[in-house]
Order: structure tokens, then C-alpha cells, then sequence
């Protein structure tokens, strides 16, 4: 493979929940003009993103990603563009153009490019067939079209591997909990709405039973798993790099919501489900991260706790 163009960074979907949290941690690692963010969507009114180099660049486009990583020097890509599972179940079309169209588009653009790359999977790879404490080798049949294009991507992420060896790595991310972004359209995001909820009206009308327990992380934790695997040395992993589970909390709607109560006087939260339940029970209520932790000695800092006392003090200073 030829060199890579350079050695900067270059973030697809920059702009959403994880990006905006991501683009922070890049830009204080690699210096903030080493790190390009881009969406589809222009970057007014993300301040993280305004902050340094800003490109619109839609991930279907190869050609374009090819010329943004010349011109732009890049040697490393964080694959970030995808629709999350409520949006994409309700236009499954366009669900599966972004998620698998996006992540071919970038793999392209890496086996031209010698690109390193990091591709986010999903504990919605798991269906209903799975353990409730799904095993890294758990069977994957989900029965959401996201979850499939997840499944797609980490087997393309292998492809690109085996016959062209580009390094791509990857988590199957938890329901991600943080403050600085929206949560963008997925079934885990009563976990963040419930907190803004909380501080603005007291009260949160939640979309899934109180008894559903689902895999979850903190931002924080997410972010330091992402920048661990990214600079693990290669040869310490192994046949699962394009998809780790990784070790991380479990809890239910319910558990939040008391967590929450204890610290803001009189909130209040009852239940209403919506189809979102539907996809919330087809995957675990929690993960075994052992091989990621063995592999490359991750584990996380926040439990429900400290989590939900930083999101607290993350929301009130505003
Ligand atoms: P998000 O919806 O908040 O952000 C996705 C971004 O992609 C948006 O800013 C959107 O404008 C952009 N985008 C959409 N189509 C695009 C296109 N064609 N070209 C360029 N940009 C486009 O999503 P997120 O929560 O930040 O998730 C990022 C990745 O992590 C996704 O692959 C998602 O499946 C995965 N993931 C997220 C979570 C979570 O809880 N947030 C959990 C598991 C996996
Ligand atoms: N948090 C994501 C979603 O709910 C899971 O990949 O869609």
C-alpha cells in the first residue's frame, strides 16, 4: 500500500452526538488544525465544530472523501455518518444507503488512501436470539434494518482487511449518554432526554417500560475505549477488531430514573411506550467486554452514579 497522504484526522458525521464529544478529545490529543471535522450538514451553532477546520462532505461521495484526505492530509478516519436505529426503521431505505453506502465509501477511500480507520458498530447487531448478556461471539441476527447494516459494516470492515488490508477497528457502542450534543434518533436517547427533562420541567413521559435494561456508557468512557483501541498496537488484536464489545454498565429505564430522583427534588417520570420498546427488546441487557479488556485493557470510570452526577453538573453549567 502507498503512504498515506498525511498524518491528520478527519471525522465523518463531526456534528453529532458522539462526533461533537469526539472532535473535542481529537483536537486536545492532535492539535486543533490536525483534525478535520465534517457532516452533510453545515456547522453553525456547534461551537466544538466551528472551532477548527470544517468540511460538508457527504460520506456517499468517495470521490470527495479521497480529495478531502489529499488535500487535507489525512492518515486517519473516524467514520461517524450513520442514521441511528429509531431514524432508520422509519426510513429503512435511506438507512441502509448511509450505513453501508457510507462505510464502502470510506473503506474505498482507504484502500486508495491508506487510510487507518475507526467504523462504530452497535449493540443492535444482537436480535432477539442472542443471550440477554450477549458473548462477543453471540449469534447476530437483529431484527432492525440498523442493526443489519451494522452487522454489514463490521463484515465489510473484515473484507477490506483480508484482501486489501486496510486497518479498520471498532466498538459495538452501548447506548451513549452525554450532554453535549442531541441524542440523534435512536432508541437509547430517553437516557439523555430524561435528564434534560429533569432540570427543565421536572417531569419526563418515558418512550420504553420501566423495566427495560439495556447496555449504556457514559460519553466520557466511550470516548477514552475509542482513542485505546485506535492506539493499541496491531498485533495485540485479534479476529475482532472491526466490532468489540466492550466491558460497560447495565441498567433500566426505572434505576435511571430513581438514580435522578435522589438528586433533583420532586422529579418525576412516568412511562409510555412507543415502537422504539419493540427494537429496545430485541437487544441484550448487557454485553461481555472481557476480550476488549484483555485485548486492549479498556474498562470504564463512570458508573450509574458518577454518571448521572456528571451529567447533572454537564447540563446545569450550561
Ligand atoms: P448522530 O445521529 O448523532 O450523528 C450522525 C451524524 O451523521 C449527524 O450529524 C448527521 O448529520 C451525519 N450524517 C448523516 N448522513 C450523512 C451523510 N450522508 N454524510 C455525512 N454525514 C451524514 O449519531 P451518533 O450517535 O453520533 O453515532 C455515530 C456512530 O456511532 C453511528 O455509526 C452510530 O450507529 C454509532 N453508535 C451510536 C450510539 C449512540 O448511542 N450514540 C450507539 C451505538 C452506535
Ligand atoms: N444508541 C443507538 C440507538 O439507539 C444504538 O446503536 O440507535
Amino acid at each position: 500500500m502507498s503512504d498515506p497522504p498525511g498524518d491528520n484526522v478527519l471525522v465523518t458525521g463531526a456534528l453529532g452526538q458522539i462526533g461533537t464529544d469526539l472532535l473535542e478529545a481529537l483536537r486536545i490529543k492532535h492539535g486543533l488544525s490536525s483534525v478535520i471535522a465534517s457532516d452533510i450538514r453545515h456547522s453553525e451553532g456547534n461551537k466544538i465544530a466551528e472551532d477548527g477546520p470544517f468540511v460538508v462532505l457527504d460520506v456517499l461521495e468517495t470521490e470527495e472523501i479521497i480529495r478531502v484526505c489529499i488535500d487535507h492530509g489525512v492518515g486517519t478516519v473516524y467514520h461517524l455518518a450513520a442514521l441511528l436505529s429509531a431514524t432508520g426503521e422509519r426510513d429503512p431505505d435511506l438507512c441502509r444507503k448511509v450505513n453501508v453506502g457510507g462505510t464502502v465509501s470510506v473503506l474505498e477511500a482507504a484502500k486508495e488512501c491508506s487510510l487507518k480507520v475507526f467504523s462504530p458498530s452497535s449493540i443492535a447487531v444482537f436480535g432477539p436470539d442472542a443471550p440477554k448478556h450477549a458473548l462477543q461471539d453471540s449469534i447476530l441476527n437483529p431484527t432492525t434494518v440498523y442493526g443489519e447494516t451494522k452487522v454489514t459494516g463490521e463484515a465489510l470492515a473484515k473484507d477490506y482487511r483480508n484482501k486489501y488490508g486496510v486497518d479498520v477497528r471498532g466498538i459495538r457502542y452501548p447506548g451513549l449518554i452525554s450532554y453535549k450534543a442531541p441524542a440523534g434518533g435512536g432508541t437509547t436517547d430517553y437516557a439523555v432526554e430524561i435528564f434534560h427533562s429533569a432540570l427543565g420541567s421536572g417531569h419526563y413521559q418515558c418512550f420504553v417500560r420501566p423495566d427495560t435494561r439495556l447496555p449504556m456508557l457514559y460519553m466520557e468512557d466511550a470516548i477514552t475505549a475509542t482513542l485505546t483501541l485506535m492506539d493499541a498496537p496491531s498485533e495485540s488484536l485479534g479476529i475482532w477488531k472491526a466490532g468489540y464489545n466492550i466491558p460497560c454498565l447495565s441498567f433500566t429505564a426505572k434505576e435511571l430514573a430513581e438514580a435522578i430522583s435522589r438528586r433533583i427534588e420532586g422529579f418525576s417520570c412516568d412511562y409510555s411506550p412507543d415502537v422504539r420498546q419493540r427494537y429496545a427488546d430485541s437487544w441484550p441487557d448487557s454485553i461481555d467486554g472481557s476480550i476488549a479488556h484483555r485485548e486492549w485493557d479498556w474498562s470504564p470510570n463512570f458508573d450509574l452514579d458518577e454518571m448521572v452526577d456528571a451529567m447533572i453538573s454537564g447540563i446545569s453549567r450550561g
